[in-house]
């Protein structure tokens, strides 16, 4: 992978999956700017200190990033076990205001992609809730969708993650066709970083390997289950 000349930003920066991507980043010849709410422990191009939960937080954050963007990696995020209007606004509500902010700074070709997660697979079931939010065109919009459209907060990790597939999947195609711009999610299973616990104490012991197995039985091909 060739990354020379192209200038990403990665949020999530500081810990777990966003320092790794940035530090692979670099090595293949990228400019990574870092975005988070904590200082970062590698050696980055750029950092800034956001609150990606708060609008205002991202509008200032979007008068100090540069005039010119090739990636946007949307890795920061909250686990269940915080409040779920914290959930919402940082998994989603966030990462939907910095991407539509930093949109018109992105060349045709560049990418944009977001952190969801396998905990999001069962968007199907909730389709026409996340297709509403997803229609809230900005984020105060959103936050009043979610006070008249209440969320468990037993599921709201789950949750948030599947209305950011939904959004993604709604946003793509009119973004590649207006702007050249790529959009996709990547949903991860577990990964060893400092969120895990949370995972562990939001889902119960068995969570983790419960969800996906019961989703890979629906939807695979047999030929591809062992
Ligand atoms: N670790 C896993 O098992 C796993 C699995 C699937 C998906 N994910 C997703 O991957 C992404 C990264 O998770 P991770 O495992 O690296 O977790 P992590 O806790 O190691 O990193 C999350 C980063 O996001 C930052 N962050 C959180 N809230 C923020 C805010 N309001 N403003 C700015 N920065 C903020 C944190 O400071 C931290 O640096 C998350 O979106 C998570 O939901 C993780």
């Amino acid at each position: 992978m060739n990354l020379n000349n192209k200038t990403l930003v990665i949020t999530g920066v500081s810990s777990g999956i966003g320092a790794e991507l940035a530090r692979l980043a670099r090595f293949a010849g990228a400019t990574v700017i870092g975005v988070d709410r904590n200082e970062p422990q590698l050696t980055l191009d750029g950092f800034f200190k956001a609150d990606l939960g708060d609008p205002a937080s991202i509008d200032a954050l979007l008068g100090q990033l540069p005039s010119a963007v090739h990636g946007l990696c949307n890795v920061a995020g909250v686990p269940g076990t915080a409040p779920a209007e914290l959930v919402g606004r940082v998994n989603y509500l966030g990462l939907r205001h910095l991407s539509q902010g930093l949109l018109g700074r992105m060349p045709a070709g560049s990418s944009i992609v977001n952190v969801a997660s396998v905990l999001g697979a069962e968007w199907p079931l909730r389709l026409e809730q996340h297709k509403a939010l997803a229609a809230t065109e900005d984020f105060a919009a959103g936050q009043q969708w979610l006070e008249a459209n209440a969320v468990d907060p037993r599921t709201c990790y789950q949750y948030f993650k599947e209305a950011l597939i939904v959004w993604t999947f709604q946003q793509s195609q009119r973004w590649f066709r207006d702007h050249g711009v790529r959009l996709n999610c990547v949903a991860p299973g577990p990964v060893f970083t400092p969120i895990l616990g949370d995972f562990v104490s939001m889902l119960g012991k068995s969570g983790w390997p419960a969800m996906p197995r019961a989703w890979c039985a629906r939807r695979w091909p047999m030929k591809w289950r062992r």
